[in-house]
C-alpha cells in the first residue's frame, strides 16, 4: 500500500467538518487505496470540540485512517501537508460591513497562506470552503509567494452539484444523463450556472429546456439562492452538501475528470474568457493526473457574456478591496 497522504482540515470542529471528516476518513476523497492521515486545526476555544470528533473517527475503525492530530497552530497544521481544506472562516455577522468581514477573513487566511509556503508538502493541493471563498483563496495565495499559484483553488462544486440536480428534476432526467455543466465566476449570488453548454442525454441543455423563462426566473436564482434555502428551513447553512462537494472536488482534480464531461471549479484565470488574470474565478475544467485546465473555445453568447461579466465584475470588486485593505 502507500504511504499516508497528510490531509490538513481548517474548521474540523464546526459543521462542515463534522460532515467532511468521517468521509475523508473512509476513502471518499483520494480512493479505496490510499491511507490518509488527518492534521486538524481549530482555534484554541474549539480544541476540545475537535477531540470529541477525533474521538469518534478512532471509534469508526476505518481501515485508511493512519492517525489523527489536533492543532491550534497553522504553520504546524499545515507542516507536511498533501491536501488543505480550508473550511473555517469568520461569517458575516448582522450588520457588518464586507471591509469588516474581508479584514477578519484575512486574518485566517493570511496566516495560513504563510503556514503553507512554509511547510506544505511539494504536491499540496489547497481547496478553499470557507467564505467568501473565491477571495480567501486569493488572501491565502498571495502569501504563499513558493507554492505554484495554481494550486489554490476555491469551492463552487456544491453550486455545481445543485445546479446539476435542479436540471435533472426539470426535465425528468437521472442526474447522470447530465454532462458539461459550468459554474462560472464568484460563488455567490452573483454566479452563474450555464447551461447553454451543459448536455442532456448527448443533446444540448438548455435547447432540452426549452423555456428561457425558467431558465432565467427559476433555474438561476434557485441556484444561486440554494444556500439562502437551506438556512431558511434547516435552521443552519448546508453541511452535508457543502461537505459532499468538498470531497467531489479534491477527488475530481486528483483522479480526471470522465471523458467527455468536466466540472466547475475556482481557479487563479489565466485571462481566458476575458477574466482577468489572477483572480479566482469558476469556470470549465477538466482534469488528469491532479492537473487541470480550462475548457476552450465555448462560445459565450449575450445573455451568457452579461452574466460572466457580473460576477466576475464582483470579483474583481472583492480583489480591489482587499487589495485596498492590504491582504494581498
Ligand atoms: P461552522 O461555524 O460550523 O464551523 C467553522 C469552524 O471554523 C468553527 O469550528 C470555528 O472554530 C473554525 N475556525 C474559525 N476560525 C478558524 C481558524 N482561524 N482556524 C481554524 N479554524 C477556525 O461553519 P460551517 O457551517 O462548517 O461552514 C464553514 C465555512 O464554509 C463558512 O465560511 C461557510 O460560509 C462556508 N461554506 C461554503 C460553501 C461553498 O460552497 N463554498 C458552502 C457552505 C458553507
Amino acid at each position: 500500500t502507500q504511504s499516508p497522504v497528510n490531509v490538513t482540515v481548517t474548521g474540523a470542529a464546526g459543521q462542515i467538518g463534522y460532515a467532511l471528516l468521517f468521509r475523508i476518513a473512509s476513502g471518499h476523497l483520494l480512493g479505496p487505496d490510499t491511507p490518509v492521515k488527518l492534521r486538524l486545526l481549530e482555534i484554541p476555544q474549539a480544541v476540545k470540540a475537535a477531540e470529541g470528533t477525533a474521538m469518534e473517527l478512532d471509534d469508526c475503525a476505518f481501515p485508511l485512517l493512519a492517525g489523527i492530530d489536533i492543532f491550534d497552530d497553522a504553520k504546524q497544521a499545515f507542516d507536511g501537508a498533501n491536501v488543505g481544506l480550508l473550511v473555517g472562516a469568520r461569517p458575516r455577522t448582522k450588520g457588518m460591513e464586507r471591509g469588516d468581514l474581508l479584514e477578519a477573513n484575512g486574518g485566517i487566511f493570511k496566516p495560513q497562506g504563510e503556514a503553507i509556503n512554509a511547510g506544505a508538502a511539494d504536491d499540496i493541493k489547497i481547496l478553499v470552503v470557507g467564505n467568501p471563498a473565491n477571495t480567501n483563496a486569493l488572501i491565502a495565495q498571495a502569501h504563499a509567494p513558493d507554492v505554484p499559484a495554481e494550486r489554490f483553488t476555491a469551492m463552487t462544486r456544491l453550486d455545481h452539484n445543485r445546479a446539476i440536480s435542479q436540471l435533472a428534476a426539470k426535465l425528468g432526467v437521472p442526474v447522470t444523463e447530465i454532462k458539461k455543466l459550468t459554474i462560472w465566476g464568484n460563488h455567490s449570488a452573483t454566479q452563474y450556472p450555464d447551461l447553454f453548454h451543459a448536455e442532456v442525454g448527448g443533446r444540448n441543455a438548455a435547447e432540452a429546456v426549452g423555456d428561457q423563462a425558467w431558465l432565467e426566473n427559476d433555474f438561476i436564482p434557485t441556484v444561486a439562492k440554494r444556500g439562502a434555502a437551506i438556512i431558511e428551513a434547516r435552521g443552519a447553512s448546508s453541511a452535508a452538501s457543502a461537505a459532499n462537494a468538498a470531497i467531489d472536488h479534491v477527488h475530481t482534480w486528483v483522479n480526471g475528470t470522465a471523458e467527455g464531461d468536466w466540472t466547475s471549479m475556482g481557479i487563479p484565470s489565466d485571462g481566458s474568457y476575458g477574466v482577468p488574470e489572477g483572480i479566482i474565478s469558476s469556470f470549465p475544467v477538466t482534469t488528469k493526473d491532479g492537473a487541470y485546465e480550462i475548457v476552450q473555445g465555448l462560445e459565450i453568447d449575450d445573455f451568457s457574456r452579461a452574466r460572466i461579466d457580473a460576477t466576475v465584475a464582483e470579483l474583481v470588486e472583492e480583489r480591489d478591496a482587499v487589495k485596498g485593505l492590504g491582504l494581498i
